[in-house]
Order: structure tokens, then sequence, then C-alpha cells
């Protein structure tokens, strides 16, 4: 499944905020989007599932215009992982994995055999379910909210700087968790992430960002020897930029 940003501009009022963004993800691609904070990442990411439409312009999923589709039927096959945090907090770790697949109309017996694979699959034990995300650690919450994401095998996949808030070894643990299930169920996924390094290791290709518009697109190798400008060196030499 493509997503394809075409011509596409957004403006609060009268201020830009993203300007003639051009760019399509290809059918199981892992793109990663970079740029430091403020510069449309987020609000970019929104447009993919309609909690933000473009001013002009337009998003287009394997071809078809965003606005001419079920936009409930597209939001329940694209997975969506945040923040740590984005948990819902009052639910169990088992309620939260099975809000999703309900809306889908599994059963309940296809929903405890399919998270318990999932559990093995991000390492964790069967024990966590009956908690609630505040007694998981950081890595456990987003590990569940990757599985949140990917159990019902969605064919989009977006994250936002989901693991931003975990230490330097978690968040290591989890980009290299994050590659080996985008390659094993290859839905087309956007990650976000303000951070060059996690861009360059987690990419097929990264987009990077500067002040609402694309400056470049290419693969990490592509970018590491050709960056087009100085603000793409910059991000590159100096690793993260919050
Ligand atoms: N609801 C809003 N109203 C007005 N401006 C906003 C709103 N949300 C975000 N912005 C502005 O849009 C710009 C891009 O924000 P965002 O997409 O969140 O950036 P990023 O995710 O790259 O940090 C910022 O300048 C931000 O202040
Ligand atoms: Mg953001």
């Amino acid at each position: 499944m493509t997503i394809e940003f075409r011509n596409l501009n957004f403006a609060y009022d009268t201020e830009p905020i993203l300007q003639q963004v051009n760019l399509t993800v290809a059918t199981g691609e892992l793109l990663a989007l970079v740029g430091p904070s403020g510069s449309g990442k987020t609000t970019l990411l929104k447009m993919v599932n309609g909690l933000l439409t473009p001013t002009t312009g337009e998003v287009l999923i394997n071809q078809q215009p965003l606005t001419s589709l079920d936009l409930l039927a597209h939001r329940r096959q694209t997975g969506y992982v945040l923040q740590q945090g984005a948990l819902f907090p009052n639910l169990t770790v088992a309620e939260n994995l099975a809000v999703l697949p309900k809306l889908n109309g599994w059963s309940p017996r296809q929903i405890k055999t399919t998270t318990a694979q999932w559990l093995q699959e991000v390492d964790l034990p069967t024990t966590i379910l009956n908690r609630h995300p505040a007694e998981l650690s950081g890595g456990q919450q987003q590990r569940i909210g990757i599985v949140r994401a990917l159990m019902t095998q969605p064919p989009i996949l977006l994250m936002d700087e989901p693991f931003s808030a975990l230490d330097a070894i978690t968040r290591q643990q989890l980009q290299t968790l994050t590659k080996q299930l985008q390659a094993k169920y290859a839905p087309t996924t956007i990650f976000v992430t303000h951070d060059m390094q996690e861009a360059l290791t987690l990419a097929d290709r990264v987009a990077v960002m500067q002040a609402g518009r694309i400056v470049q697109v290419a693969t990490p190798a592509e970018l590491q020897e050709h960056p087009v400008n100085d603000f793409v060196t910059q991000l590159i030499q100096g690793g993260t930029h919050a």
C-alpha cells in the first residue's frame, strides 16, 4: 500500500506549517521523517490518518485520494505508535491490546491466542497481561505499543518519536525489534524522529524536514555521501538535534 503526499500545503490560520510536500512511500518501505523540533513532522504524519487535512494538495493511499476513502476503515488499517504514555492508563495490558481486534470483530479466543503469540514476538511474559501501563517500564510500555499497532497486521504503520523518552540501551533494543518486525510484516511505514542517527539506522530512505519543507529524500548511504546542504550535514554530524 503506497502513501503519497502531492503538492501538499498546510497552514494554521495564515501561518504556513507545511510547504509543497511531494513524497511517495513505497509498499513495505520504512521511511524515516527526520528534522528538528517544530519542523512539521507530526503535522505531516497526522495527514496520513486524516487527523489533519491539507490546506491545499492531497494525500493518496494506493493512488486513491484520502478524501475519497472511508476514514474510519482507513484508520483501522493504520497502526499508530506514539511516545511513551499512549496506552490507555485505566485498562490492563490485555484490555489495551484487545481494543482494535474487537473493533475488527475478532472472537475472544482469537484475541487471546494472537496476543500470546505477539507477546512472545516482543519478548514479554504473559504475566504482564493483567498489569496496568503504569506498572510497566518505559521499554515494556513501548513494546506493548508496538504490539497494539501491529497485532491486526495493518498495511500502514505510523510511528511518532516512539523511543524518544527511553534510555539509550532500551532505545537501541527497540530499534532492532522495530527493524525486525517491520521487515517481517512489511507495513508501509513512516517513522518520525528528531534523531538523525536513529533515522539512518532504521530507514530504507530518509526524508529530511526543515521548517515545513522536505529538503532531501535519500537512502542512508546517499544522504551521508551527498548531503544537499549544510543543514543536512549538521544533522548528520551532530547526531541528535532535539
Ligand atoms: N494546533 C496548532 N496550532 C498552531 N500551530 C501549531 C499547532 N500544532 C503545531 N503547530 C506548529 O506547527 C509547527 C510544526 O509542529 P509539529 O508538526 O508538531 O513539529 P514536529 O513534530 O516536527 O516537532 C510548529 O511550529 C508548531 O508550533
Ligand atoms: Mg512531533
